[in-house]
């Protein structure tokens, strides 16, 4: 090994919501470092999409399972599955997330729970579910959860995004702290306005914030997709093996001032 090491030759990194937009770069990336890959998602055809892409442009080998992250036994199943055919499980992301755009007096319990069973409590069971597995091959890892900038501050009319992030902000230092002993690393990327997914789908609902947003970035505009890849391996390689428990913002300088 040289003085840095960003390659993941002979490694399997696990995409949790790995089918489409931010999750499916991260696959890409993670691929394009030497690791064969794994997806976890509910949107299969998408996941599917995803795999054979990878498959083609890098060769590696690549799975796809259905779970959803709102049930513990589907994840633990799923974790399994891929350890047995893979042979191990070295990274894992979790991406998987979802909103609801409302005012917090407009809010259900069901709108509540679903944020915070998705973004949150899937969070833990993956992490989990994952560091069993780790903990067992005896051969350290890493693991990174996927936040966002909103985890830092609050936004309009989206009180459980922003309480669920926070609470996987400190998740991810929780983890790291259990983890260290097992040389697990666990740490945050917390994305600021990515013009995909999520945002897209719902950016139109408030357009004039969505654009303050994108002005209070120190360039001006939105992330590209492919911004969110090299932070990705980065944290999946031996070359971050220093830090852990760390939330890192991909924001373009928005909360620099
Ligand atoms: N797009 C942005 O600008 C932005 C900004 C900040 C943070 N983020 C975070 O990045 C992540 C990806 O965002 P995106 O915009 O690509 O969103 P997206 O909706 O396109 O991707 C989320 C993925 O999670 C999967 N998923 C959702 N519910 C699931 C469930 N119950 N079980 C299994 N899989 C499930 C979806 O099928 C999808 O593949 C999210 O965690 C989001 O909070 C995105």
């Amino acid at each position: 090994m040289g003085l840095v090491n960003m390659r993941l030759d002979g490694k399997v990194a696990l995409v949790v919501g790995g089918a489409k937009n931010l999750g499916k770069i991260e696959c890409m990336a993670l691929a394009e470092a030497g690791a064969d890959i794994a997806i976890i998602d509910i949107a299969i055809p998408e996941a599917r999409e995803t795999a054979n892409e990878i498959r083609k442009a890098t060769k590696r080998r690549v799975i796809v399972l259905k779970a959803d992250v709102r049930s513990t036994p589907q994840i633990d199943r799923a974790v399994q599955k891929i350890a047995d055919k893979m042979g191990s499980i070295d990274v894992m992301v979790y991406n998987a997330g979802t909103t609801i755009r409302k005012k917090v007096w407009d809010m259900s319990d069901e709108d509540w729970d679903r944020v915070l069973d998705i973004n949150l409590t899937g969070a833990f069971v993956s992490a989990r579910a994952t560091a069993r597995q780790m903990i067992k091959q005896g051969k350290g890892g890493k693991i990174i959860n996927i936040s966002t900038m909103a985890a830092f501050v609050g936004e309009p009319d989206r009180t459980a995004y922003c309480a669920s992030k926070g609470g996987m902000n400190l998740l991810t230092k929780a983890l790291a702290i259990d983890l260290a002993p097992h040389n697990i690393q666990v740490n945050g990327i917390c994305p600021g306005v990515f013009d995909t997914g999520l945002v897209k789908e719902t950016s139109f609902l408030q357009p004039a914030f969505h654009q303050s947003l994108v002005d209070r970035t120190l360039y001006k505009r939105r992330g590209w997709p492919h911004e969110i890849a090299g932070i990705t391996v980065f944290l999946s390689t031996p070359a971050s093996d220093y830090i852990t428990g760390d939330n890192i913002l991909l924001d373009g300088g928005m909360l620099a001032h």
